[in-house]
C-alpha cells in the first residue's frame, strides 16, 4: 500500500459521514497490491458494508453493493480486480469456510474484502490486512490499520 495512505490509516483516520468512509475506502483500493485480503473488524453498524462500497468504487466496480449477509458471499469483476466480498457472521466452523471452497474464486488480481473476519480467523490468508472501525461519536467512525 502506499506510504502515505497506510501512515494515515496507521494513526487512524476518522471519518465525518457513510461518503467520507467510502472516499476513503476509494483511495485505498487504488493504493491495494493485488491478491491481497481486507479484514474489516467492529461491530453492527460501524461501516464495513460502507467500506466495501467505497472499495468497489475505487476499483471501477459500476454495479451495487450491499450486504452479503443473506448470502455469505458476492463476486464483483471491474477492469482492475475481482472484488470478493465474504460476510463470515453466520459462519460458525472451520468446515464452513472451507464448503466455500473460497480460494477457488481468487481469481488473480484479486481483493477478498470480509467482515466478521473474527469468525474465520484461523483461515484468512497470512498477507491480510487488518482495519479496526469504530464509532467516535453519531455519525464519526474510525478506521485504523492494524
Ligand atoms: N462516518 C461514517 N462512516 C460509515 N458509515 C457511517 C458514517 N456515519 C454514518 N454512517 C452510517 O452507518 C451505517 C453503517 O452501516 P454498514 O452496513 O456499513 O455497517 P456494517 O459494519 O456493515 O454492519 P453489519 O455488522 O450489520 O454488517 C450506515 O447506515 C451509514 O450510513
Ligand atoms: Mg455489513
Amino acid at each position: 500500500m502506499a506510504s502515505s495512505i497506510c501512515d494515515k490509516l496507521r494513526a487512524g483516520v476518522t471519518t465525518a459521514s457513510a461518503a467520507q468512509t467510502q472516499a476513503l475506502a476509494a483511495t485505498v483500493a487504488a493504493a491495494l497490491p493485488p491478491d491481497t485480503a481486507l479484514a474489516l473488524h467492529g461491530n453492527l453498524g460501524v461501516g464495513k458494508t460502507t467500506f466495501v462500497q467505497g472499495l468497489a468504487r475505487g476499483f471501477g466496480v459500476t454495479g451495487p453493493v450491499t450486504s452479503p449477509t443473506f448470502n455469505l458471499c458476492t463476486l464483483h469483476r471491474s477492469p482492475s480486480r475481482l472484488l470478493v466480498h465474504l460476510d463470515a457472521y453466520r459462519i460458525e466452523s472451520a468446515r464452513e469456510v472451507e464448503d466455500l471452497l473460497l480460494e477457488d474464486f481468487l481469481v488473480s488480481p484479486w481483493c477478498l474484502a470480509i467482515e466478521w473476519p473474527e469468525k474465520i480467523a484461523d483461515w484468512l490468508p497470512p498477507a491480510t490486512w487488518h482495519l479496526d472501525l469504530s464509532i467516535t461519536a453519531a455519525e464519526r467512525h474510525t478506521i485504523r490499520l492494524r
